[in-house]
Order: C-alpha cells, then sequence, then structure tokens
C-alpha cells in the first residue's frame, strides 16, 4: 500500500453512544481531499464545542459495501453531515459515486424513509464550470425528497475564490442550528470562547542514514493479482516520448507511452489514467531552501506520540519512510499551488518576524478576505513564492508537511490508445502547462513538465518512471459498431478518439461492419499544431474515420472554431443523430464544450424545428439516454 487511504475507516459500525450522547456522523466525497480535510475538520470543531457529541468521519466508500448496507446504515443515523465536491463535468467523486448513484436512482421507490434524520450539505465546487456544485444541491434535495430535515441551507463552497470561506460561513449559520441539538447546559464553548483550529503536526522521526537503509521506491512494482487504483498505483516505465507539435511551433504538446506489460494493468478505450508525477528538481531545491532543512536528511512521519497514544485531529495518514527530504518534497508535496488559508495560519505560527506573522495572520482572517483574494488568489501565487515572501517563517517538518503543503495529487489523462492495438501500452496526449502568472513567475504543470523531461526505454536504459493507475469511464463507442459516431475533440480533447479510430481500425479488420464517424478537430494552425495528422488521414484511408473536418483557429483572419464547422454540416450531424448515433465531446470545459453544447442546442432548434424548451428537452434526453457523452476537465 503506498498512498495510505484515510485512517478514518476504522473500528466500529455502532458507536457506542451511550448516555446523553449523540452520533453525529460526517460523510465525505472527496477528490483531491479538499472534502476530506474539511470533514475533519468539521467532525474536530463539533467535538470542541458538544460535550454530548461522539462524532464520526467516513469517506462515503468505507460507509457501506452495498446498496443494502447504504439502505441499513442511514436508518441508523439521527444527525449527518455530507461534504461532497463536484467533479469533472457536473459528476459525484470516485469515492461518491456508488452512493450517489444508488441514493439519487432509487429515490422514488424509498418514499420519504428518512424522517429520523436531521443533516447538512456543504457542497465543494467552481463557478467557473457550468454544473457548479450539482452535487451538493442534488443531495441536498434529495436527502430533502426523501424525508429527512434540513438543518440549514446547503453550503456551496467556490473553490474559485476562497472555498475556506464559504465553509466557515457555512459553519457559522450552523452552530445556532447545532446549539439547539447538541449544546448541553453546561457548554460553555458555544457561547463564550471563539473555537480556533489547533495547527495539526506530525511527529517526526530523523533516521541515521548509515543504519537505516533509504528507500526511496515508494510505489508498488507489479505483483500478480494486485488491483491498482489511486492509492495502489503501479510504477511503470516510460516506453516512447515524442514531441507532437511541428517545428514551428513555440507550445508543446508530448506523446507518451507507459509500458504496462507484465504488471496486470489493462484498460478499455476510453478510460484515464492518474499519473503521480514529481515536482521537477528546481523546484525541489527551492522548497529545500525555504525550509531551510538538508535535503538529504532522512526522516519519517508518525501520528502518534512516543507512547504510542493518537496525536489524533485531523491529520491525513503519512506518506510512507523513512524517505529523504528530498523524496518528500519531490512525490509528496503540492508547493505550486496557492496556499489555503490555514497554511498561512500554520506559516505565521512559525514566523519569527512578529511583521511577517502579523501579515500572514492578517492574510489568513476574515478582514483579509479582499487581500487574499488579490495577493495570493487573483495573482496564483505559489506556496513556494508566499514562502520566499516570509523568510523568517520556517516551519518543522510536521507542520509543513501536515498542515501547509497539500499532498500533491495524481493528474488525469484520457487514454489516447486502444487495448486491441496496444494492450501493453497506455498511451497519453498531454499539452505542457507553461506561462507566466501575474506576479511574473513562469508557471510549469507539474505532471505535463515531468512528461516533456521524461526519458523514454527506447532512448536510454536508464528511463523514468512513474506510479500509475487506470480510472475506468463511461465514455465508451457504442456497443453495435454499426451505430454512428460524432467526435467532437480540438487540442488534446483529441485524445481518447484516436483510441476510438484505432480501436474502430482493429473491428474492421476483423470483418466488422461499421457505421459512419465524423471526427471534428481544431487546432491553431496546420504547421504547427496539427496533432496525429499523418494518422488521422490513414484512419480515413483505412476506413476507421468517415470524414475529418479540422476547425484552424489561427490561419484565416477570424477565428474557427469545431463548433462552427458543426454548424456548417448541421443537417448531415443531426440526421447521423436522429437515426439513432451518438455524440461525443472531449477537452476544455470552461470554453469548448460549453460552446459546443449551445451549437447542438441551436441545432436541434433549427433541424426539429423546435422552441428552446423543446430543443433543451431533446438534449436532456440525449444526455439520459447516454448518446451524448463528455469527457471534460
Ligand atoms: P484558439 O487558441 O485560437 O482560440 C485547441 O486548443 C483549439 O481549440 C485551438 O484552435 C483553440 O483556438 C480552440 N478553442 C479555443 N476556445 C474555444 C472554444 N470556446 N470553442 C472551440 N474551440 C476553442
Amino acid at each position: 500500500v503506498i498512498v495510505p487511504k484515510s485512517l478514518v475507516k476504522e473500528e466500529d459500525d455502532d458507536i457506542d453512544v451511550g448516555d446523553g450522547k449523540t452520533k453525529v456522523t460526517v460523510l465525505f466525497g472527496t477528490q483531491t481531499g479538499t472534502a476530506e480535510g474539511f470533514a475533519k475538520a468539521l467532525a474536530e470543531e463539533i467535538k470542541a464545542r458538544y460535550e454530548k457529541a461522539v462524532v464520526k468521519v467516513v469517506d462515503l466508500d468505507d460507509y457501506a459495501m452495498d446498496d443494502d448496507q447504504y439502505e441499513e446504515k442511514l436508518k441508523k443515523e439521527t444527525l449527518a453531515f455530507f461534504m461532497v465536491a463536484t467533479y469533472g463535468d457536473g459528476e459525484p467523486t470516485d469515492n461518491a459515486a456508488r452512493f450517489y448513484k444508488w441514493f439519487t436512482e432509487g429515490k422514488d421507490e424509498r418514499g420519504t424513509w428518512l424522517q429520523h434524520l436531521t443533516y447538512g450539505v456543504f457542497g465543494l465546487g467552481n463557478r467557473q464550470y457550468e454544473h457548479f456544485n450539482k452535487i451538493g444541491k442534488i443531495v441536498d434535495d434529495d436527502l430533502s425528497e426523501q424525508g429527512a430535515k434540513r438543518l440549514v441551507p446547503v453550503g456551496l463552497g467556490d473553490d474559485d475564490q476562497s472555498i475556506e470561506d464559504d465553509f466557515s460561513a457555512w459553519k457559522e449559520s450552523l452552530w445556532p442550528e447545532l446549539d439547539q441539538l447538541l449544546r448541553n447546559e453546561d457548554d460553555i464553548n458555544t457561547v463564550s470562547t471563539p473555537y480556533t483550529a489547533a495547527i495539526s503536526e506530525y511527529r517526526v522521526v530523523i533516521h541515521d542514514p548509515t543504519v537505516t537503509t533509504s528507500n526511496d521506491n515508494h510505489f508498488n512494482v507489479a505483483n500478480g493479482g494486485t488491483v491498482f487504483d489511486i492509492h495502489h498505483p503501479c510504477r511503470v516505465n516510460v516506453a516512447v516520448r515524442r514531441e507532437l507539435h511541428k517545428p514551428q511551433s513555440d507550445r508543446s504538446c508530448i506523446h507518451l507511452e507507459f509500458d504496462v506489460s507484465g504488471t496486470g494493468i489493462t484498460y478499455e478505450t476510453g478510460d484515464h489514467v492518474g499519473v503521480y508525477a514529481e515536482n521537477c528538481d528546481e523546484t525541489v531545491e527551492e522548497a529545500g531552501k525555504l525550509l531551510g532543512q538538508n535535503l538529504d536528511l532522512l526522516f519519517s512521519l508518525h501520528t502518534d506520540n512516543e507512547d504510542g497514544t493518537s496525536l489524533g485531529g485531523s491529520l491525513l495518514p503519512p506518506f510512507p519512510g523513512p524517505c529523504t527530504v528530498r523524496t518528500a518534497l519531490a512525490c509528496y508535496a503540492d508547493l505550486l499551488n496557492p496556499p489555503r488559508k490555514a497554511a498561512l495560519v500554520a506559516l505565521a505560527a512559525h514566523a519569527s518576524e512578529p511583521s511577517e506573522a502579523e501579515r500572514l495572520k492578517f492574510l489568513s482572517s476574515p478582514q483579509g478576505k479582499d487581500e487574499y483574494s488579490k495577493w495570493v488568489v487573483g495573482s496564483h501565487r505559489s506556496l513556494l513564492e508566499v514562502m520566499a515572501d516570509f523568510p523568517s517563517a520556517k516551519p518543522p517538518l510536521g507542520v509543513f508537511f501536515a498542515s501547509i503543503a497539500p499532498r500533491l495529487q495524481p493528474r488525469y489523462y484520457s487514454i489516447s490508445s486502444s487495448p486491441r492495438l496496444a494492450p501493453q501500452r497506455v498511451h497519453v496526449t498531454c499539452a505542457l502547462v507553461h506561462g507566466p502568472t501575474p506576479t511574473g513567475r513562469i508557471h510549469k504543470g507539474i505532471c505535463s513538465t515531468w512528461m516533456k523531461n521524461a526519458i523514454p526505454s527506447d532512448e536510454s536504459r536508464d528511463c523514468s518512471k512513474a506510479p500509475i493507475f487506470i480510472r475506468p469511464s463511461n465514455f465508451k463507442l457504442p456497443a453495435d459498431h454499426s451505430i454512428p459516431i460524432i467526435m467532437v475533440g480540438p487540442g488534446t480533447g483529441l485524445a481518447p478518439f484516436r483510441g476510438f479510430l484505432q480501436e474502430r481500425l482493429a473491428l474492421k479488420e476483423d470483418g466488422v461492419q461499421l457505421g459512419p464517424a465524423l471526427l471534428f478537430f481544431g487546432c491553431r494552425n496546420r504547421q504547427m499544431d496539427f496533432i496525429y495528422e499523418d494518422e488521422l488521414n490513414n484512419f480515413v484511408e483505412q476506413g476507421s474515420l468517415s470524414e475529418l473536418i479540422v476547425a484552424f483557429s489561427r490561419e484565416g483572419s477570424e477565428k474557427e472554431y469545431v463548433q462552427h464547422k458543426m454548424m456548417d454540416k448541421a443537417a448531415y450531424l443531426w440526421s447521423l443523430i436522429s437515426q439513432g448515433g451518438y455524440l461525443y465531446v472531449c477537452g476544455d470545459a470552461k470554453g469548448m464544450a460549453r460552446d459546443v453544447h449551445r451549437t447542438l442546442h441551436t441545432i436541434v432548434q433549427q433541424q426539429e424545428n423546435a422552441d428552446s424548451t423543446k430543443a433543451e428537452a431533446t438534449v436532456k434526453k440525449l444526455q439520459m439516454d447516454g448518446r451524448y457523452l463528455r469527457d471534460v476537465w
């Protein structure tokens, strides 16, 4: 086990709540750990405020093994909070997907069976996306519809601004209500002393490098029957790496192939691959300097005291050790995102210069909201940049990894190959993230930079390796291959369609009858970023692709985008969909997918002679039927 899953799994199903105690359950649906952190923080604060509360924090996946158990368990709850993030194209997080499906789909059958339950929902989302907090809103509505009593209005956290402030505001609305339910006469905390969360900290053990052998290889290598997932990635070799942009381009897009032979890893066309990249040396060196730490120091982190008692609090399970500070900073620390307010509080506590401590405290305070928004979030100041501005703040390692640097998250890519063609290889098509931020720093995307610099095994025996795992998706070709398909994928949105087309090519070679397939691809300029051009032409020649329609956005005097090309072909496109065809969209969610969605709406209106409401219903129906699928980010 490598990236340890939350500690909260543990013990009891039925906590013995005993005399006069009230059980409170905090459930979370998390992708990057924010909802999990909030769930733990909420639990800590409830415990601190109310003597009477016995609080449990649970991962929604660990809560129940199957649907029946969800039902059984929820029947026993009387007070529960749901901290749920909305992810991707308005989807639940992976660990909430099973619960969400069961809870929302079966609600009519179950009626108002939750009348014994009082609940609150806090959603985590981002206003830049179309389906802002969709999951939080739906869970909130559906709990109420199933008879549960809503304690406070649903909280809508917006990660585009300061989600911690949204969370604080939601909690403020919660306490007066919880006072009614949980307050003992002698609970003074609720009235007089304002609660401040303690800064959590791991216990650090320093190891002697001559005694303990350093084990910097932290990820499992293949071992037969193991199922690899986000918590158990498999370390694999990079087999191939090549630039897809033409020499004239000033940007970069990498084609990378992971070698999964002998690992037991399998995948399907349309799945995603999660990749754990490392911070580059320059970033690690900088972090080491700012922390005043020797990068070769060997250490380990622990969540218990020396006497074996738990440190408790909202600590995540530590990463495996002992390892060097260098490895810890490279593999486990998110150093380039703007720090959260809680991180500034912890930095302030370790700033020896009083003026620095004051400024950090101000930035993290409710009064400093605008300044935090502007100076940290608005200017994309990375954690390292912020630390560089407060040189007297030198937090110890136990604080830094517990409360300041979030865990570095895997990055997801739509796999750009088909296992029919490449069973031993997982292909990735990755645009390099590289550009100036408002402070003048050049932001280098962690994973794309790693991929750009990766050394493939076809060039060197000492090739790059990365821990990866497959995340299954619903983005699949129709089971009946004679059904027409329309694919829309500008830029790296092309990735899964390259897999689709490889798959169709293999099917065709097996004698399978294929329906028509249209691909709308978009790029800036034929001479620069028309990626996989030869392969796409070859798919057309071989009959895997019926028509390739390319929008070049920066060739003419006017922008031409995939949706303009779709309008040009509206009648044909709609005739294919009307025959039962599937529409697939992949790529950027905030701009492209939203505009393509609007275009689809317009096409339906025109072709069906429908008003806007009717067109919307038609598009919705396509979505519900699984014939309009999106893989967007
Ligand atoms: P642009 O960069 O010239 O604006 C792949 O990134 C292609 O998608 C580029 O040609 C890019 O054009 C284009 N693109 C940018 N915004 C888009 C949008 N809202 N809809 C469709 N295509 C878009």
